[in-house]
């Protein structure tokens, strides 16, 4: 069986129309066509979260080496050795156990007062201003300055990292970031005669036994990949996560004061922006067996898009899932994907989520979006505001 739909039903993450507010479609989607073949740009797509689910676990027949973006899938370019979110067992096992050991939960724990003393410096010079920018003057500042702080990256160069970032997912220009090309390579080669705490310095003198049995230290160019994978993951996702908290807060006033009135819902509130308005909105696989799901068949050899912003609102996980609820705790998100490739920022993501509304919380107890002047951008991976104006 393959997948059957009506033909008035058209979904495609290259429409910025359509994603603008796509959750009603989505609802269609997973009612009428739980497995939607687009057939202008040959792709299937689940969005039930049962579904997306079951892809994500399913990683011998739905690989992650074809890449991430459909439209450069089917050219089967390689991704560079040790860029983990787009490769397979046995590598990706090896890489990612790698960088889990210099990534740890401490290291991120640790992160917390910097990150707090940072988003305060962002903040207390708005007090009084009668508005700032949520996205702009916040969401991209503290996202950069966490992951830079991590990496080591000097605070005076970590603007131009991140509009490299933000560029290259927004044109869509590349199948895979290229920061290699002299955005880190200088920090590296820095690193190498200035050791400090950073997780460069770390990588660059982890030993590890490699695939030929050989104990080794990384390679420049190996550590390079890895620092660019956390940059280009870590980025863009946490600061699309800030902006969203700045509108979806805005538009539940009723909630937002729960939250002032009582800090210790903050968590589930992260938790649930998180499932209410996902920034990484889709994933997509590569088919290399016939894969069958409830809806019909995904053919060996397609492109599988698993839409984590349409399964966070199915029904059947979050009961009225359209509906924003602090109160939900929220089992079984996708917001950060499932089984092996499941994110591994996410303590990280929900830690800067949490103390970035904390902070916020303190000082501007109320705020409403400036709706002219805000702009929404989906990319064919995330979704959120570029700007987000408010009044305070
Ligand atoms: C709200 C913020 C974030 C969201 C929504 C997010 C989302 C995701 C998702 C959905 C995946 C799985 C991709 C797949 O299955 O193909 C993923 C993987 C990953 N994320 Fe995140 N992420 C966020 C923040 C971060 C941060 C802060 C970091 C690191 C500093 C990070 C590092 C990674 C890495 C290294 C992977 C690859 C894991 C693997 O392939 O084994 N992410 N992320």
């Amino acid at each position: 069986m393959s997948a059957s739909q009506s033909t008035d039903l058209y979904w495609d993450p290259y429409d910025v129309g359509i994603n603008t507010n796509p959750y009603p479609l989505f609802r269609r989607l997973r009612e009428e066509a739980p497995l939607y073949y687009n057939e202008r740009y040959d792709f299937y797509t689940l969005s039930r979260a049962d579904d997306v689910e079951r892809a994500f676990i399913d990683h011998k027949r739905l690989i992650s080496s074809r890449g991430m973006v459909p439209a450069f899938m089917k050219l089967g370019v390689e991704a560079p050795s040790g860029m983990f979110i787009m490769e397979d067992p046995p590598r990706h096992t090896r890489h990612r156990a790698l960088l889990s050991r210099v990534f740890t939960p401490r290291r991120v724990a640790a992160l917390e007062p910097k990150v707090r003393a940072f988003c305060a410096r962002c903040l207390d010079p708005l007090v009084g201003s009668g508005g700032f920018d949520f996205v702009k003057d916040y969401g991209n500042l503290v996202a950069m300055r966490v992951i830079g702080m991590m990496l080591g990256i000097p605070e005076s160069d970590q603007m131009a990292v991140h509009e490299r970032v933000e560029r290259s997912i927004r044109d869509q220009v590349e199948a895979y970031p290229t920061l290699q090309d002299g955005m880190y390579a200088e920090y590296i080669d820095w690193r190498v005669e200035h050791p400090s705490d950073d997780l460069m310095t770390e990588l660059l003198n982890v030993e590890f036994e490699d695939e030929t049995g050989t104990t080794r230290r990384l390679s420049r160019g190996e550590v390079l990949t890895f620092v660019t994978l956390l940059s280009g993951a870590g980025n863009e996702t946490t600061a699309k996560l800030i902006g969203w908290t700045g509108k979806v807060l805005a538009d539940h006033p009723d909630q937002r004061r729960q939250l002032v009135e009582n800090p210790s819902l903050i968590p589930d509130a992260v938790e649930e922006i998180l499932r209410y308005e996902p920034p990484g909105f889709q994933n997509s696989r590569y088919a290399v067996e016939d894969v069958v799901f409830d809806g019909g068949t995904v053919p060996a050899g397609s492109v599988v898009v698993c839409i984590m912003g349409s399964a966070n609102r199915d029904d059947r996980r979050f009961p009225d899932g359209d509906r924003f609820d602090i109160h939900r705790k929220p089992e079984g998100i996708l917001t950060f994907g499932f089984g092996i490739h499941f994110c591994l920022g996410a303590a990280l993501a929900r830690l800067e989520g949490r103390v970035a509304l904390e902070e916020v919380l303190k000082r501007f107890p109320e705020w409403t979006v400036d709706e002219t002047r805000a702009v929404l951008r989906p990319t064919s991976t995330t979704r959120g505001y570029e700007t987000l104006p408010v009044f305070v």
